[in-house]
């Protein structure tokens, strides 16, 4: 066994595209194939990213021994099938994010990755820059005091109807597209899963949600507002509210390789601003998962909170169509 652990990709869309100049700078991991349906894009792919191996079908790549782990680039409805026959071929699994479309599903690939003694992971790639850490500490350290609110925003504007983000039968929508982000940062800053949530969308001509906004309750006192949208300007920020201060976060999801600035208030006045290196975010997730396969530490975003950020999900996309709130399970 090679001490880089030897991947391939499954799919060859745009974030597998951005997943190849991730791998370029990994110490742990190396690209050694990817696949697609089709044989020539494959070829081509490969071809592009200087790939060693194509694969003209997505079983032909399971079925090559030497590749320890794979990431998941395919649309959202086919996470489930694409990781459990990963881990049936033995297969570490990275799949992008969100897991599935429902929290069932979620469970489902959890235990049958545990099954077959593989790691799963949840491609949360915002959750490895560099800041997200930094703000964890800030708010560990008692820097804002108890946490009262968190908004967060993402919204770009997606109009091609062949995208998978706006075919239902491929799961698409913005709740589940770009207002994982938000949401998931709420979850993640929160450590639990709200009490109760209420949704706002507006839905498209394929049924799929356009815009939506989201109230998450959470026991702990915190209340959260996360927004997103296909039909709405550019509009990526989070903001964190405590008792004793503030935290904003101009630029808190994508990669850019710019450095990043986090602004510190206090009772209205800018306290502090920090500045945190941007490496690529893909390159960090990448070569993490790898040194867990290696059994080198656990997982940075667990399925724990997989399944946390899919019950989220599923219950603001219920409370969308219902108009009504809808109270979650603790966990
Ligand atoms: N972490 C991030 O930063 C990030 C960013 C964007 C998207 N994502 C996630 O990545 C996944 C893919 O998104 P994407 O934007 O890369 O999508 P995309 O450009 O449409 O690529 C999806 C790929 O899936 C394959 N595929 C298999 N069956 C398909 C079908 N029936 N219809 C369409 N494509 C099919 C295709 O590859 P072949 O035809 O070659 O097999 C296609 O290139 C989604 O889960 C999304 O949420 C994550």
């Amino acid at each position: 066994m090679s001490t880089r652990v030897r991947w391939g990709i499954l799919g060859t869309g745009m974030v597998a595209g951005w997943l190849r100049q991730g791998f370029r700078g990994c110490q742990k991991a190396e690209l050694w194939a990817v696949a697609s349906r089709s044989p020539d894009r494959a070829r081509a792919f490969a071809e592009k990213h200087q790939i060693p191996a194509a694969h003209g079908s997505y079983e032909s790549l399971l079925a090559d021994s030497s590749i320890e782990a794979v990431l998941v680039t395919l649309p959202n409805t086919l996470h489930r099938e694409w990781v459990e026959r990963s881990a049936q071929a033995g297969k570490h699994v990275l799949c992008e994010k969100p897991l599935a479309m429902s929290a069932r599903d979620v469970q489902a690939m959890i235990e049958a990755c545990r099954s077959q003694g593989v790691h799963l992971m949840e491609a949360a790639m915002y959750r490895f820059q560099p800041q997200i850490e930094g703000v964890l500490q800030l708010i560990r350290s008692g820097r804002i005091g108890q946490l009262r609110h968190v908004q967060a925003a993402f919204s770009w504007p997606f109009r091609d109807a062949a995208n998978i983000r706006l075919r239902k039968d491929m799961g698409g929508g913005c709740l589940f597209d770009l207002g994982y982000y938000p949401i998931s940062f709420a979850v993640l800053l929160a450590g639990r899963r709200p009490a109760a949530v209420m949704g706002s969308a507006c839905y498209g001509d394929s049924d799929v949600e356009e815009s939506a906004a989201a109230l998450l309750h959470f026991d702990s006192g915190l209340a959260a507002l996360a927004e997103c949208g296909f039909r709405i300007d550019v509009k990526i920020h989070a903001e964190i509210t405590g008792e004793e201060g503030r935290i904003i976060l101009p630029d808190p999801w994508t990669a850019r390789g710019n450095k990043k600035q986090v602004q510190v208030w206090k009772a209205r006045k800018l306290d502090e601003t920090l500045e945190f290196e941007d490496p690529n975010a893909y390159t960090r997730e990448i070569d993490h998962f790898s040194g867990v396969v290696r059994g080198q530490g656990g997982l940075l975003w667990t399925p724990e909170e997989s399944l946390r950020v899919i019950h989220t999900l599923e219950a603001v996309a219920r409370s969308s169509r219902t108009g009504e709130s809808v109270a979650l399970k603790p966990g």
